[in-house]
């Protein structure tokens, strides 16, 4: 296993390179609210594809939804999260910073009582008294329908127009008001899955066992936001529900535990000796599972979370045909049983996966006595595939030749990127640090001679150089 980077490394690439912004840096930044830039989008696109071709496509089962990010307050009042998705805090009662309790104890427990003995001699990180540890609900409040300064939750409020025509076939509109009405951002896109298990079963013609999967962002009011993108406060998650008859939840659940395991080794290319099983005893099980289980990741921190397979049973559909009065049980006409199905939940976010890839890929190496970063990306993921480049920019009959390949060649596979600046090794070095894994160099040799019409490909990895002729450069490439 190649050595951990540090954080501060991955920080200094993502900004270097254009993977990750701080949201609002202008203004000094927000905590926990990040931007991605033009290489991480395009790295991310590709990780959620990935994903998605895996999860949804090459599965009979699976469906896709997208979800509102702000649905009816009962959905989170059923699901438990008004209640129940909860953190413990302190407060440092000097300064008034406040900290997660269980991370200060360093603990995985949430436990309050557990967590006021662990804590009763420990001073705040800048030397102060603390509080007693409460718990603190993490769930991002709005409100819908306009709120104007001075105004309460009971004022009207307009909340829609809505188009009719009058007998002569003239359009109005008639505004329409209701009370302002508190509302959340969803905590995790599962909240949606699970109101729309219906739909989709009734539409789908689904039977047991099947699929809904999702890809969004979701909001957590994180106490202490931190480790860069790791713990935000506006994330993306991919999550996948799975419903299936209980009787069949101890083989579904090794099943979604053995897919997460092997996306990430197989289909990202993460090393195995960067991934560890961690479960969850019961003191950290979130309020709606019976079993978790985590792959932890080897971060720059540590070992940590990075995707849940979940068992959340019934808890989800009973609440919600009890809170909605709608019937969500299912009839399993080869036994004639009717049972509310059970949820074997797959979620992982999308910055904590991009966070791995790029920590698993970071290398720092010497070659030919030179230091290089380099993104050791898998190369279906990487965000370009290959770069274009005239040996000297100033040559106008390299520049028309490189111009032909590299038009060739994003025709095929559209990331390609044309990079001219500065000289050939300033540029290797620029893209292994992006991780593009080849770099084509048209030269003088491409333009005459027994050479003619081939091309330099460079390699990523051993950065060894082949030469390729034009017309095999595609299949080459593909190889
Ligand atoms: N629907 C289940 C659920 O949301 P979770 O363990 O709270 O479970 C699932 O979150 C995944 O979402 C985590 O494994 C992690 O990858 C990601 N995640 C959770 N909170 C996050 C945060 N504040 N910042 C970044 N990613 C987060």
């Amino acid at each position: 296993m190649a050595d951990t980077p540090t954080l501060e490394a991955i920080v200094s690439l993502c900004k270097r390179r254009g993977f990750v912004f701080q949201a609002s840096e202008i203004y000094g930044g927000l905590a926990g609210f990040y931007d991605y830039g033009p290489l991480g989008v395009e790295l991310v696109n590709n990780i959620k594809q990935e994903w998605w071709r895996a999860m949804v496509r090459e599965h009979d089962n699976i469906f896709g939804v997208d979800g509102a990010i702000i649905q009816n307050p009962k959905l989170w009042e059923a699901s438990g999260h008004v209640a129940g998705f909860t953190d413990p805090m302190v407060e440092d009662l000097v300064t008034h910073k406040r900290y997660r309790a269980d991370h200060l104890a360093n603990t995985d427990s949430t436990d309050l009582a557990e967590l006021k003995e662990l804590l009763k001699d420990m001073k705040s990180p800048d030397g102060n008294a603390l509080s007693e540890p409460r718990v603190f609900n993490m769930m991002m409040e709005t409100f819908i329908g306009p709120v104007g300064k001075g105004d309460d939750a009971a004022a009207v409020q307009f909340i829609d127009s809505s188009f009719f025509e009058t007998e002569e076939g003239k359009a109005f509109s008639v505004r329409i008001f209701e009370k302002t009405q508190l509302a959340y951002l969803r905590p995790e896109t599962a909240g949606s899955i699970f109101t729309n298990y219906d739909n989709v079963r009734e539409t789908m013609r689904a039977k047991l066992p099947f699929g809904v999967a999702q890809i969004g962002k979701a909001f957590r009011n994180e106490i202490s936001p931190r480790d860069f993108i790791f713990r935000v406060r506006e994330l993306e998650q991919m999550e996948m529900q799975y419903f299936i008859p209980p009787a069949d939840q101890e083989e579904v659940y090794q099943r979604w535990r053995d897919f997460a395991w092997d996306f990430l080794f197989n289909r990202l290319g993460i090393a195995e000796s960067n991934l560890q099983w961690h479960e969850h005893d019961e003191k950290e099980r979130a309020h709606y599972a019976a079993a978790a289980h985590d792959i932890y990741f080897n971060f720059p921190q540590g070992f940590k979370e990075l995707w849940g397979t979940h068992n959340r049973t019934d808890f989800d559909l009973s609440n919600h045909a009890r809170v909605s009065g709608k019937d969500l049980s299912y009839f399993e006409e080869s036994t004639r049983e009717r049972f509310i199905p059970y949820v074997i939940e797959s979620s992982v976010g999308v910055g904590r996966m991009l966070m791995a890839v790029l920590t698993d890929a970071y290398h720092e190496e010497e070659v030919n006595g030179e230091q290089r970063v380099v993104l050791k990306l898998k190369p279906s993921i990487a965000p370009y595939r290959v770069a274009v480049s005239p040996l000297l920019k100033n040559k106008p009959e390299l520049v028309a030749k490189a111009r032909e390949v590299y038009s060739m060649l994003k025709k095929e596979f559209g990331n390609v990127m044309w990079d001219d600046n500065s000289n050939i090794g300033k540029r290797y070095r620029r893209q292994d640090e992006i991780g593009t894994p080849y770099c084509v160099v048209i030269d003088f040799d491409t333009l005459e001679g027994d050479t003619a019409n081939t091309v330099t490909v460079r390699d990523r990895d051993t950065t060894k150089q082949t030469r390729i002729v034009i017309s095999e450069l595609i299949e080459s490439l593909k190889d």
